[in-house]
């Protein structure tokens, strides 16, 4: 179960005295800024997860709650939507297009940073922000899983047969991050640094759920993912090699060290047999497809861009 986060401004505070007390009556607040929108849409999305210690889990598809996140999630696509500039044209199919798209991505790298020059406080500070998903790593695109048509709801099993652990719990990537954190001493409680998280960090695992859970946003789910796949293998390598410079234990490494080789495959077969069979069944999915991909590439450059400018590292 996941902790309920400190509110930032007068709607994440409506919200979570309502999960508190259990009894919610209307929500007329308006956010107060773009950290206590986010933060309130990850607090509501946390109940379709693990949900809350001392929280009842039917207010997950409360009314009030339901119109509260509708709102904060259109808001949400409607900016994502803006800064997305639309879909290459391209004749060779989708994923030497997407593959391309991946090669000219130029934005500021963590994994670099980590790799070469990090401390060992600021890369702290990166695996506690990092937590935030990699705890509940590919729970998101799962949901997903269901509204796909045969051949990539088959691919999309296979992959998450791996992110699962392959039938074994200690294998579980989302364990294996847990397992890391413990190492390092840190709280490997979901959410257990939401508190520190910055508005980028909050809107990144917002938009996985976003799309998980909309049906509708299938194709920019499975996009996101082939983005997120196609971007982890190398940073994966460097990540461990800085973790290792940085003389962090074994379990944390291990982490960064089994997405190596596992996201070279996945990045493959989310784009080839995931994202393209999709497109080819469903041709109405293709735009979405590209607004997840690049949607993932453009949130995760926002962190890094705050991160290194934070550690004035930009
Ligand atoms: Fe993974
Ligand atoms: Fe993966």
């Amino acid at each position: 179960m996941a902790v309920l986060p400190k509110p930032r401004g007068p709607l994440s505070e409506a919200l979570i005295a309502a999960l508190v007390c259990g009894s919610v009556e209307a929500i007329a607040v308006r956010p107060g800024s773009s950290e206590d929108a986010a933060l309130t849409l990850w607090t509501l999305y946390e109940m379709s997860y693990r949900g809350y210690d001392g929280v009842d889990d039917r207010l997950e598809f409360e009314p009030e709650l339901v119109r509260v996140r509708r709102e904060l999630e259109d808001d949400l696509e409607r900016r994502l939507r803006e800064r997305w500039p639309g879909r290459p044209s391209y004749d060779d199919g989708f994923a030497a297009a997407f593959f391309a798209m991946i090669e000219a991505d130029d934005g500021p790298s963590l994994a670099r940073f980590v790799q070469r020059e990090a401390t060992a406080e600021q890369a702290i500070e990166l695996l506690q922000h990092r937590s935030l998903y990699h705890l509940k790593e590919s729970d998101p695109v799962a949901l997903t899983l269901p509204r796909l048509p045969a051949a990539p709801r088959a691919a999309l099993a296979e992959l998450q047969y791996d992110e699962y652990g392959g039938g074994r719990p200690e294998r579980l990537h989302a364990h294996l991050f847990a397992e890391g954190m413990a190492a390092l001493g840190l709280d490997a409680t979901e959410g257990g640094y939401v508190d520190e998280a910055p508005v980028e960090v909050l809107e990144q695992n917002n938009a996985m759920s976003l799309f998980g859970l909309n049906r509708r946003l299938r194709g920019a789910s499975v996009g996101h993912l082939a983005a997120f796949e196609a971007t982890s293998s190398l940073p994966c390598r460097k990540m461990a090699q800085g973790l290792e410079r940085l003389g962090f234990p074994q379990e944390i490494r291990e982490y960064y060290e089994e997405h190596v080789e596992a996201d070279a495959v996945h990045e493959q077969l989310a784009a080839r047999l995931i994202c393209e069979p999709l497109i080819a069944a469903e041709p109405d999915t293709e735009d979405d497809v590209w607004f997840g991909a690049w949607t993932c590439l453009d949130l995760e450059s926002r962190i890094a861009r705050h991160l290194l400018e934070r550690w004035d590292a930009a």
